[in-house]
């Protein structure tokens, strides 16, 4: 068939392969453009397929050669109905490892499930023994508990009052005014049970009892930080509590696998355009800003450059890994610059609908979005008839 973006609001409804494909093949590129990477070999990485945990994957793979094992939860193609962009990637992903000779499979289904957990454990046990990292980078909007069987949903939103401030729609340009209304009592507790760090330290505890985790093994999970901006809506709000119960549960997780010198750390990344980004109120804004600056000033990075520069000048240096005050490896450093944040903040206050085209990145933005569903990429026939039934070859 051939497939086009469908929009509805903010997400795409329709994914494509090809795309998808140029899309893992261009991270591979420059990851192997960097050269190699002295890290782990055997690396189990939880939400594998979009995002910064895709590019962590292939990130391991093709800078240090490692076996991988995805785990993700994505859609599956069928005749005449295109799978999630997730399920494209990891199809390229597996594909092009296995014609590399590297090992490579994958696990599709709800992670925060005992099944889920007992299914890699047991797929670990048969193919690589233990691994020496793993990589927590599930994004998810609910998560229903394992023990309790209760549905969270977490929310996006300040905690004590409203919050008002601009935001663009960045299909159209348009500059607004939002007010987004303070949360309700559960909120938070609900938000920080789906993203919060309670579901990674139960990864950790399963693998550790099932004696899968190689003698000073790592495992790191992602967060977010932002500027002053952003704030109430984000690192103040119903998703920072989520962001400081993650990054208080590596302190515990690195306590509790002491023996077997088990190191968890929590990594603050780069602001960038995905489907979860792209759905909170005035973050769009400020990335779209933040894009113009950075790439004005050559320090514009994707995920697969962020992951490349985590794992080659943090993780995998050789020396001790280099962490903030609170334990936290920065690799946001560039974002969070003086300079950078001083000119978003000039910006800020003149954007408007008639000039944000010039002043922002919108154009950037707008990519960035298509690209996560396999659109708009170079070298790419979006004419051409599909196949859109593509097997991950490991789920077959
Ligand atoms: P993403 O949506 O691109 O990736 C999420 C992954 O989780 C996918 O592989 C998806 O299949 C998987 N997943 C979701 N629910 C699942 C479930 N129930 N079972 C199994 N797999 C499931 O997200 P992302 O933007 O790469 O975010 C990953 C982490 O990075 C999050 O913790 C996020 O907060 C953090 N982070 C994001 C940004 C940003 O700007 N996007 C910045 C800093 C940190
Ligand atoms: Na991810």
């Amino acid at each position: 068939m051939i497939i086009e973006p469908r929009m509805r609001g903010f997400i795409c409804l329709t994914a494509h392969p090809t795309g998808a494909e140029q899309n893992v093949k261009n991270q591979i590129e420059y990851v192997k453009s960097k050269g190699p990477i002295n890290g782990a070999k055997k690396v189990l990485v939880i939400g594998a397929s979009t995002g910064f945990g895709l590019s962590s994957r292939i990130t391991s793979a093709f800078g240090s050669d490692a076996a991988t094992i995805g785990v993700f939860f994505e859609k599956a193609p069928s005749e005449g109905k295109p799978g999630s962009p997730g399920w494209y990637n990891s199809a390229a992903f597996e594909s092009e490892a296995n014609k590399a000779g590297l090992y490579a499979k994958s696990i599709n289904g709800d992670a925060f499930s005992k099944e889920i957990k007992e299914q890699t454990i047991n797929l670990i046990k048969e193919d690589l023994g233990k691994v020496d990292l793993v990589i927590y980078s599930l994004a998810s909007p609910v998560r229903t508990h394992p023990e309790t069987g209760v549905t969270h949903r977490s929310v996006l939103k300040p905690i004590g009052g409203t919050f008002s401030n601009k935001t663009v729609d960045f299909h159209t340009g348009k500059v607004t005014e939002i007010s987004i209304e303070p949360c309700k009592d559960d909120d938070i507790e609900n938000t920080v049970a789906v993203m919060g760090g309670e579901d990674w330290a139960m990864w950790m505890d399963a693998l550790k009892a099932a004696d899968v985790l190689e003698d000073g093994a790592l495992t790191v999970a992602y967060s977010y930080i932002g500027p002053a901006l952003t704030e109430p809506v984000y690192r103040k709000g119903t998703i920072g509590r989520a962001k400081d119960h993650l990054e208080a549960t590596a302190f515990e997780i690195t306590d509790k696998l002491k023996d077997l010198n088990v190191k968890a750390y929590v990594s603050v990344n780069k602001a960038l355009v995905t489907q979860a980004s792209s759905a909170i109120p005035v973050i769009p804004l400020y990335i779209s800003l933040l894009y113009k600056i950075m790439k004005e000033a050559g320090i514009h990075e994707g995920t697969i450059e962020q992951m490349q520069r985590l794992y080659a000048e943090r993780l995998y240096t050789g020396g001790d890994i280099p962490v903030d005050e609170k334990g936290r490896i920065r690799i946001d450093d560039w974002e969070m610059r003086d300079d950078i944040q001083q000119k978003v903040a000039e910006l800020w206050e003149q954007a408007t609908t008639e000039n944000l085209e010039q002043l922002g990145d919108l154009e950037g933005y707008r990519k960035d979005f298509y690209n996560l569903f396999g659109f708009d990429y170079e070298g790419v026939d979006y004419k051409a008839d599909v196949n859109e039934v593509v097997p991950v070859k490991s789920l077959q």
